[in-house]
């Protein structure tokens, strides 16, 4: 058996390691295909995998027909909106994620970008400080549940909204369970985003919705860039200089931002909240048991499509 770990964003070597002592304990071969850029080697690589471990990479349709031997491919990670699940499906192929094994590393990611933004961008003047701060956590998975946990060091009055998760669960942990999107930003200081991108999620975050922020209101996106709507941001942006917008994932529109909002806007040049030894060896190990165990035992938990 061949598994094929495709990652244009390598892993960690310490976590690298760490899948290749799983996979060759099971008695397979590990192919590693890191940075690879184009497409086409990626195509190449998967001809003859069994199963293939990878972080944001594409997984489309192209992919899995060029993949004949593929059983399964395992994101790395907790969303999969990079890969083709009814095609995956149509192949005969299960996929799986790792939830719950990065996200305290994008966790802290979101506050080093919020102190960041709070400290204006470290420019030498005085800025804010968090604490006694309202903190909107929008979405209550695993990451948000990371974030309420250090925002509750930090001493931030925190509030959730999770459309999915029941408010007894958010406010176990002390935090305001709150009913609606549009009062999480009306409430909040500071909006920290953990929605996956779905068809529902796609460009909700609109010019309306943080529109409702106080003033002064700092946006903070360690997500995904297709739930922002980019050009109603910029609109907004535009018309309240009060107003940031702090991302680990870079806008499709980075330099109109970049030109329009120096000292409120800043973008990390590639997404690195994921980007811990930690998290890499978390989530990289956990796919390759998640792949040993699919193979040996036919294990499907944490499987994501039909
Ligand atoms: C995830 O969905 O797990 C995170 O966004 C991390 O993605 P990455 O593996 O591409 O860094």
């Amino acid at each position: 058996m061949k598994v094929l770990v495709a990652t244009d964003k390598p892993f960690a070597k310490v976590a690298v390691d760490g899948i290749r002592k799983e996979i060759e304990a099971a008695g397979y071969e590990l192919v590693l295909l890191e940075k690879y850029g184009e497409k086409a080697k990626l195509l190449e690589a998967v001809k003859d995998a069994n199963a293939i471990i990878i972080r944001s990479d594409v997984i489309d349709a192209e992919v899995l027909d060029a993949a004949k031997e593929l059983k399964i491919v395992v994101r790395a990670g907790a969303g999969y909106d990079n890969v083709d699940l009814e095609a995956a499906t149509a192949h005969n192929v299960c996929v799986m994620n790792t939830p719950g094994q990065n996200s305290n590393a994008v966790a802290e990611l979101a506050f080093g970008l919020m102190v960041m933004a709070v400290r204006n961008m470290y420019n030498g003047t005085s800025g804010t400080e968090l604490k006694g701060k309202k903190l909107g956590i929008h979405a209550y998975g695993n990451v948000g549940r990371n974030v309420a946990r250090i925002a509750k060091g930090v001493g931030m009055d925190i509030y959730a909204f999770d459309a999915f998760c029941p408010k007894e669960v958010i406010e176990k942990d002390g935090v305001k369970a709150v009913d609606s999107a549009d009062e999480l930003y009306a409430t909040c200081n500071v909006v920290s985003l953990h929605i996956p991108a779905t068809a529902e999620t796609k460009n909700s975050i609109n010019y309306a919705l943080v529109n409702k922020m106080p003033k002064g209101g700092l946006l903070v996106n360690t997500a995904r860039k297709e739930v922002i709507n980019e050009a109603e941001l910029i609109q907004l942006m535009e018309e309240r200089p009060d107003l940031k917008y702090v991302t680990d994932i870079m806008p499709a529109a980075n330099e109109t931002f970049a030109a329009k909002f120096a000292g409120r806007y800043f973008s990390t040049p590639k997404k690195m909240g994921a980007q811990t030894a930690e998290a890499n060896i978390n989530a990289g190990i956990a796919a390759a048991q998640q792949i040993v165990g699919f193979l040996k035992d036919g294990c499907e938990k944490f499987r994501v499509n039909k």
